[in-house]
């Protein structure tokens, strides 16, 4: 199918995500946690996860980070409904203030999901942060307590985000189009 870039809109320029970084994170410092453990949800935010604990530093923090990798889609680009556990995070969750970190709040279901189960688990607090607020009507009322930037109801890729295994790569957020 030989995607060449020509096949992506960009929604959100490096430069414009770049921009937002230290915005969010002087944001999210705003917290009075002291200690905060940022959990990062895999893949799809494995990129924004990276720029947001670096701006977090640059705002004077200094979590501690672990990741969670969770699977709703497979292949597809509309969610499975169920959530599964495919890699749990190494730390004790009990007692800490989470800062839950996901690519896409689209359905809810995934963010319900991890702050439910660290929850159950004994989190102190649990705040969640993504990079796209998706403005579609959700399965699960759930709300990101920090967003990057928000979008219609498109299929996004790229900065981490993938469709089928394909465009995470890409230093932008964009959509396909003509595929
Ligand atoms: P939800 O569980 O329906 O809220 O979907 C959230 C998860 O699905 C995110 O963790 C993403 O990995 C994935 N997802 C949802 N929408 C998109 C999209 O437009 N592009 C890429 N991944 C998406
Ligand atoms: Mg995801």
């Amino acid at each position: 199918m030989g995607n060449s870039r020509s096949d992506i809109e960009v929604i959100y320029s490096a430069e414009a995500i770049a921009e937002r970084m230290d915005g969010l994170a002087q944001e999210i410092a705003q917290l009075d946690s002291k200690k905060l453990a940022v959990i990062a949800i895999l893949k799809g935010s494995f990129v924004f996860a990276a720029d947001l604990i670096r701006a977090m530093h640059r705002a004077g923090m200094d979590p501690e980070v672990d990741f969670i990798t969770l699977s709703s889609y497979g292949k597809s680009t509309v969610s499975s409904g169920t959530v599964d556990i495919l890699r749990d995070v190494a730390i004790d969750v009990a007692g800490r203030d989470i800062l839950l970190v996901d690519d896409v709040l689209d359905s809810g279901r995934t963010l319900a999901y991890a702050k439910d189960l660290l929850s159950a688990r004994g989190a102190q607090s649990i705040r969640t942060c993504v990079l796209i607020e998706k403005d579609v009507a959700r399965a699960v009322d759930i709300g990101a307590d920090f967003r990057a930037f928000k979008s219609q109801n498109v299929f996004v890729v790229g900065y981490g985000m993938d469709m089928a295994y394909q465009f995470r790569e890409l230093p932008f957020v964009g959509r396909v189009v003509n595929t």
